[in-house]
């Protein structure tokens, strides 16, 4: 059974006020699940919400690290202390990142490595724009994104590793894959797994879909056999939508 992970995804949203009352207005609607459950905060609210969620089930993960552990890197913040503040996940090669701070695939390939050192499982992200889907070659870029990233990752690694398909063109624009899509990227990615890994690495790991998921789609997007669960963004802003999204 692989497992099945709702991960929110707040971006540069909510200050610490906001952030608590969001925080436990989602401990209170939250019921028992088998779900993975987690919230990818912006950095200054780990101490803090880590507290809050001590004695819940629900998992913190940072947005980015730095692929040195530390030195002269003014502004920056590394997996090691995320780690020791008690994160678990971080998410890497968001297409957000690799628009604007120009993230490549072999810079996160170096983040990769250096968060697994630290005993931080990854939540990476691929994901075609338009145009690669409009030229028909989206299903070659995806893999590329994954190959280049993880590919040279061991079988024991590449169990820390979550994959979240986000195409570019459905994040934040309302706009979402079909679940036709959606499944056909999930099973081509799951595939590129297995052609390296076999087929039992492959289907132990879970594929989350992430772009414009809303509590309207998610049950549709959720029931496809190799969608393992979302990466949530603007929906997970809204304890009633995220929660109402984790029972889809
Ligand atoms: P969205 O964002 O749900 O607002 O489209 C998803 C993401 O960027 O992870």
């Amino acid at each position: 059974m692989r497992k099945q992970i709702v991960a929110g995804n707040w971006k540069m949203n909510k200050n610490i006020q906001q952030a608590k009352e969001l925080c436990n207005s989602i401990l209170n609607q939250l019921e028992a699940s088998n779900k993975e459950v987690i919230l990818a905060v912006p950095f200054t609210h780990f101490t803090v919400l880590a507290e809050l969620l001590k004695d819940s089930e629900i998992k913190l993960a940072a947005q980015n690290c730095h692929y040195e552990l530390s030195g002269s890197y003014t502004g920056e913040i590394s997996a090691s202390m995320f780690a020791s503040l008690g994160v678990d996940y971080v998410i890497l090669g968001h297409s957000e990142r690799r628009e604007y701070n120009k993230e490549d695939n072999d810079l996160l390939r170096k983040k990769v490595d250096t968060a697994l050192s630290q005993n931080l499982k990854v939540i990476y992200c691929c994901g075609e724009t338009h145009n690669e889907r409009s030229l028909g070659v989206h299903f070659d870029f995806v893999a590329k994104q994954i190959i280049k990233v993880v590919f040279h990752l061991n079988a024991q690694q590449m169990k820390n590793i979550i994959i979240a398909y986000e195409p570019v063109w459905a994040i934040g624009t309302g706009e979402t894959a079909t679940s036709f899509q959606a499944q056909e990227m999930h099973i081509h990615i799951r595939s590129v797994i297995a052609s390296k890994y076999g087929v039992d690495i492959a289907n132990a790991i879970s594929i989350l879909y992430g772009g414009s998921c809303k509590p309207s789609n998610a049950q549709e997007l959720f029931s496809q056999s190799d969608i393992d669960g979302g990466l949530i963004g603007g929906a997970s802003l809204n304890a009633d939508d995220f929660i109402s999204i984790i029972k889809a």
